[in-house]
């Protein structure tokens, strides 16, 4: 319980910077947007992922992350849950997707968004494991709703089911977006095209990614944003041992970054 509650207080941390629009607590002012339907709560228009990628990100291997298509990201999110594995017949732990809560940090300075994303993560990693995935959904809705976005989930491959999973960001259920009337298009499925290994400790912390918007039948699935990024991971990588197969499902704890570009809400950025 006690983690529990550290986890909440920090996540309120976000809620009040919103709640203080013109506030100076981070060392930094961030004025938050009085338009709340969808798009960011403040300014991203001077957010830089050159700032968050170190400049030899794709020298270690993978399939190089490219730069984006657009200046700013429309959506920069904390994510907090767990990531999936199964045990496969060649005794390798695979990849099966995830559940995790997503966080407008777009009031915090882009400086504390590293920072405060390992903040949550040491918090997250040392709640017990009677904390489940299910609690945290709970908490989440108490937090400033405005701060929390949606949701991040796998779903099969709509364009080919023997493919495997593709990532989704929803965020259409958000109190942000409850009087938005493109709000059922507030999601994105999308495929992934860039996959480097995590800058400082691979072996714990998940790749780093470039997911695309995924086309089906010609069509862009979801209007949400068309490029995301992961990056800063916490955990999240499958343990570098050998699993027994029919093991039961593997959860392990992830806490990271998204960045969100392009999508119907561009139009919504601030400088
Ligand atoms: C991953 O685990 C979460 C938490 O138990 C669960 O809700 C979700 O359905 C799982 N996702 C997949 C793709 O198995
Ligand atoms: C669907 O995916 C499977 C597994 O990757 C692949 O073997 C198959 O060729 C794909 N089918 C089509 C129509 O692309
Ligand atoms: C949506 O509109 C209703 C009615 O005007 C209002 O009470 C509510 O606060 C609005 N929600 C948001 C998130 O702006
Ligand atoms: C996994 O373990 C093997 C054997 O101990 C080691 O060679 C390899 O570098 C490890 N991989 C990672 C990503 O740490
Ligand atoms: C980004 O730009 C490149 C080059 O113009 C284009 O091929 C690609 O489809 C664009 N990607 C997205 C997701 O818009
Ligand atoms: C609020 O955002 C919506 C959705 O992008 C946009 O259509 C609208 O013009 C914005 N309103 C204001 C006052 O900025």
């Amino acid at each position: 319980m006690y983690a529990f509650t550290k986890l909440f207080t920090a996540l309120s941390l976000l809620a009040a910077v919103n709640a203080f629009p013109a506030a100076d607590i981070w060392g930094v002012q961030r004025r938050a947007s009085t338009n709340l339907t969808g798009g960011s709560i403040c300014p991203t228009g001077g957010f830089d992922i050159m700032g968050e990628l170190p400049a030899n990100i794709n020298d270690n291997g993978g399939e190089p992350l490219p730069m984006p298509n657009t200046s700013a990201p429309v959506y920069t999110t904390l994510s907090v849950g767990v990531q999936n594995y199964t045990c496969g017949d060649n005794s390798q732990w695979n990849a099966q997707g995830g559940l995790t809560y997503l966080f407008d940090m777009s009031c915090l300075p882009q400086m504390h968004h590293k920072p405060f994303t390992s903040f949550i993560a040491a918090i997250w990693d040392s709640a017990p494991p009677t904390v489940t995935n299910q609690d945290f959904e709970a908490l989440v809705e108490k937090v400033n709703p405005g701060v929390a976005l949606g949701l991040h989930y796998w779903i099969t491959n709509p364009v080919n089911a023997s493919a495997g999973i593709n990532a989704v960001w929803d965020f259409s259920k958000a109190e942000r977006f409850q009087n938005d009337t493109n709000k059922a298009n507030a999601f994105l499925v999308a495929a992934e095209t860039g996959n480097v290994p995590d800058p400082t400790n691979p072996s714990v912390n998940s790749p780093w990614l470039y997911e695309p918007i995924l086309y089906v039948d010609g069509k862009a699935d979801g209007q949400l944003a068309t490029q995301v990024y992961r990056f800063n991971s916490n955990g999240g990588a499958a343990p570098n041992t050998s699993c027994t197969p029919g093991a039961p499902t593997l959860q392990v704890k992830s806490t990271l970054n998204f960045w969100l570009y392009g999508g119907a809400w561009e139009n919504t950025i601030q400088n």
